[in-house]
């Protein structure tokens, strides 16, 4: 699904990303860890294409494609999709007006996608203008939903979200990401992985969102480079009990 080579990344003049290099199957679910200012929210912006985050070396392949160079808009034409971290507020622009371009040429039921993410009452209000933390991560997710890509870029999407509403976020993303279907008797976990077609990279500052969707890898990035790749569960519990300094230091 997403394949990045030596990728360097240049925001505002200074160089943020120093060489990233990411393999992302179809089908799987990656997490993107590491401290505050190292990279993250950076990474997904440019594999997304917005252009204030300038590739000056290497290459984004998207199915194949080499998109490093297309803009943000093709990207999202052919299934690339991203949730904010912190999304802007739009003034005069219907939540409901958004979702329904987020679908594009699709017919879909805009009140039933945010009914499931309890988001009715924001349909009709302008994008994002007053709305508390847990709404806009709603938000951001019942827009996703209608576009309904094929590789979804996920920043944070628990940051400032209550418990309850992490539950509920977590399975509406696991709807988005297929991996809600119930495997049919004797089907064996390879055979149901076949099946999922979409892929995600969620980057997540305290985990909190793997404990209801689960990823399959987990990277992590410290200072532009990623120092550490594999069981996201046993880096999750290095993190928690050592810090990310050692998590490092264990590669270095
Ligand atoms: N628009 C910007 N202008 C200047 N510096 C930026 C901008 N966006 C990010 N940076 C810098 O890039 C570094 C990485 O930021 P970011 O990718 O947001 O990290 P993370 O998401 O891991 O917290 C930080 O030092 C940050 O200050
Ligand atoms: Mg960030």
């Amino acid at each position: 699904m997403l394949r990045v080579k030596g990728l360097r990344v240049e925001v505002e003049g200074h160089e943020v990303l120093h060489g990233i290099g990411m393999h992302l199957p179809v089908g799987e679910v990656h997490a993107l860890l590491g401290p505050n200012g190292s990279g993250k929210t950076t990474l997904i912006m440019a594999i997304m294409g917005f252009e204030r985050y300038k590739v000056t070396r290497g290459h984004i392949l998207f199915k194949g494609e080499d998109v490093t160079h297309l803009p943000l808009y093709e990207r999202a034409r052919r299934g690339m999709g991203l949730a904010f971290q912190r999304p802007p507020v739009v003034r005069g622009v219907k939540t409901r007006q958004l979702v329904e371009m987020c679908a594009g040429v699709e017919d879909v039921d805009v009140d039933a996608i945010a009914r499931e993410l309890h988001c009715e009452e924001f349909l009709d209000r302008d994008v994002n203008l007053g709305f508390s933390g847990g709404e806009i991560k709603r938000s951001e997710l019942v827009q996703l939903t209608a576009q309904d890509p094929d590789l979804v870029l996920l920043d944070e999407p628990e940051s400032g979200v209550d418990l309850e509403n992490v539950a509920l976020l977590g399975s509406a993303i696991n709807r988005l990401l297929e991996r809600e279907l119930e495997p049919k008797r004797d089907e064996s976990l390879k055979e149901r992985k076949i099946k999922r077609r979409k892929s995600a990279l969620v980057i997540t500052h305290t985990g909190h969102i793997l404990d209801y969707v689960v990823a399959d890898r987990g990277h992590v990035l410290m200072d532009g480079h990623i120092v550490c790749s594999g069981n996201p569960k046993e880096i999750l519990r290095t993190v928690e009990k050592f810090g990310y300094e050692e998590c490092a230091r264990c590669l270095r």
